[in-house]
């Protein structure tokens, strides 16, 4: 390995992945060792720059063990996640060669070297806005990159859902299903592409940001609870999202917002429902939150047809869906009359495509 240039070379690969949000939810799995889900999902990826992990991998024969730092703090590499996806990509990596620098790596090899990994977020971790996401889906992104691994975004999705499920549909950009797959083994549980992020870009997202505070349930121990309690989520697996996700689908070819919105927010509803209906009860929203799904509500009746779409993953933060730019600028101006910042501390900050609107006014 890279024998005449010593010890002092450092080969490094950057990356960036926006996280993802589920507009028909990921809740449970059949498999807690390969994340295997019980029912399909289907996100929409946000543009690059906006809540997005930045990872940086590097390999050196001067590194002696594997290490990872997560915004700026070292954290243990021994959870079996990190090491299911490190275990995967060294598996699959092959010989690279930089003539210039004089460094060959054959397969061999990177089994040996020992790999030095920074990422960081740039919105808050673990408060409902699918960190892990973008996490781990740059995570095994950056690692593939540089370990030369030929895998195509499917099978390195197949990879990032060993790290965190809804991470594999981060491999992608625009409108993606996360195929729930019947094997045993989670060959076929991958993501695929529904249409690429030009397809419908009248829409504009924005994160009310309610609160960023670490969630007290993890999403995993959640729903983890929520298989073994729950009698709704059965009913909901089997006969609620399979149908919904073709609907869904037909939704998103046609850029049809007003099925589009109602799925939406029907599943978001739903999967809160199944969180009561868990034992103990999981609350991930809070008054505020309510309060954001009224005004919605009272809006879109108001106007005769949805104007905007909710969701609200595993905590209080809204992640709301306009139909077009005009739309989202009412909606803005009704957000911050209704929840002015500076008297509201519960709500401190919209984010609205690449623009940080406000920031923690609390
Ligand atoms: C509510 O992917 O974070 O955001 O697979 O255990 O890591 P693990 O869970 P995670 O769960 C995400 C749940 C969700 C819905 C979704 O993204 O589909």
């Amino acid at each position: 390995m890279a024998a005449e240039s010593g010890e002092k070379w450092v080969l490094s690969v950057t990356a960036q992945t926006p996280t993802n949000i589920a507009v028909i939810k990921y809740w449970g799995k059949r498999d807690e060792e390969l994340i295997l889900p019980i029912n399909d999902s289907i996100s929409v990826t946000l543009d690059p720059g906006h809540l997005c992990t930045t990872t940086s991998v590097a390999v050196s024969p001067a590194f002696t063990h594997d290490r990872i730092w997560l915004n700026g703090k070292e954290v243990s590499l021994s959870g079996g996640r990190f090491q299911n996806c490190l275990r995967e990509i060294r598996s699959r990596a092959t010989d690279y060669e930089d003539e210039k620098r004089g460094i060959m790596i054959t397969k061999k090899d990177w089994e040996k070297l020992r790999v030095h990994i920074v990422s960081y977020n740039n919105f808050p971790t673990a408060a409902g806005l699918a960190s892990s996401a973008a996490g781990l889906a740059c995570l095994v992104f950056s690692l593939a990159k540089l370990m030369n691994v030929k895998e195509d975004h499917s099978q390195l999705s197949a990879i990032a859902r060993q790290g965190s499920g809804s991470a594999c549909r981060s491999l992608y950009g625009g409108f993606v299903k996360w195929i729930m797959g019947k094997e045993d083994n989670g060959s076929d549980s991958i993501a695929v592409q529904l249409a690429d992020e030009n397809h419908w870009d009248d829409l504009v997202i924005i994160i009310a940001v309610v609160s960023s505070k670490q969630k007290e349930t993890s999403s995993t121990s959640g729903m983890r609870d929520t298989v073994e309690t729950s009698e709704l989520i059965k009913h909901r697996a089997k006969e609620v999202v399979p149908k919904r996700i073709k609907e869904m689908e037909a939704a998103i070819a046609k850029r049809d917002f007003p099925s589009f919105a109602r799925l939406a927010c029907a599943d978001s509803n739903q999967f809160h429902a199944v969180c009561l209906d868990t034992l103990p009860p999981i609350f991930y929203m809070n008054d505020t939150s309510h309060r954001i799904i009224s005004c919605v509500e009272k809006w879109n009746r108001h106007e005769g047809s949805p104007q905007v779409a909710y969701t609200f993953d595993a905590g209080p933060n809204a992640v709301l869906i306009s139909k077009d730019r005009k739309t989202a600028a009412l909606l803005l101006q009704r957000l911050l009359f209704q929840f002015p910042p500076q008297s509201d501390a519960d709500l401190n900050s919209y984010v609205i495509g690449d623009k940080t609107i406000l920031k923690d006014a609390g």
